[in-house]
């Protein structure tokens, strides 16, 4: 039986864990809402000013991701995912207080970010302290073409 700690750490990711990220991104994030990026839409916005990647490796593995950017003050989480097989552990949490702790290093004053309305993935920001502000109507459309509106959240900082 192995004898290896279980628990999270993060670290950070670059241009090269991009495979790994889009390999996640396939495995968490269901076709059926439109909701994933394209790898090459993750390596544009890694290549921008501000844009930082963060892995989060949970039994030696890389299990989960965000990606996210802070620029003139504004921070945006863009994406995380855990993987669905250490889903309910605690590994998103952790990637979002790193999120939100790295916004704060870089001089945001606040935190935003979208997610589709019915994900489960509210609870876990509302957890965290962001507040619903807005309603983007239809706008993810996922594989079966039915669009669903983002609500849009924020984090004073
Ligand atoms: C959202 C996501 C990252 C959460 O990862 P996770 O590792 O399961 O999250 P945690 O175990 O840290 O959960 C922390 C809290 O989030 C909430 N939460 C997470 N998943 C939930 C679910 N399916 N239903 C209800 N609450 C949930 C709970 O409040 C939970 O707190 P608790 O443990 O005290 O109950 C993961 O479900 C995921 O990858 N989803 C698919 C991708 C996605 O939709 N990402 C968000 C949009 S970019």
């Amino acid at each position: 039986m192995s004898t290896a700690p279980r628990f999270t750490e993060l670290r950070a990711g670059g241009a090269g864990d991009l495979q790994t990220v889009a390999r996640l991104m396939a495995d968490s994030f269901d076709p059926e809402y439109g909701e994933a990026w394209t790898g090459g839409q993750c390596l544009g916005m890694l290549a921008l000013p501000g844009a930082w990647l963060t892995l989060a490796v949970h039994d030696g593995a890389v299990s989960g991701f965000s990606l996210s950017r802070v620029i003139a003050g504004d921070g945006e989480l863009l994406l995380i995912a855990v993987h669905p097989d250490v889903r309910g552990r605690g590994v998103g949490a952790a990637l979002l207080r790193g999120v939100i702790a790295e916004a704060r290093e870089r001089s945001a004053e606040r935190l935003h970010l979208e997610v589709r309305d019915g994900n489960p993935a509210t609870a876990l920001y509302r957890a965290h302290g962001f507040a619903q502000v807005g309603r983007r109507r239809d706008y993810y459309r996922g594989t079966s073409g039915r669009a669903r509106d983002a609500l849009t959240f924020a984090l004073p900082l």
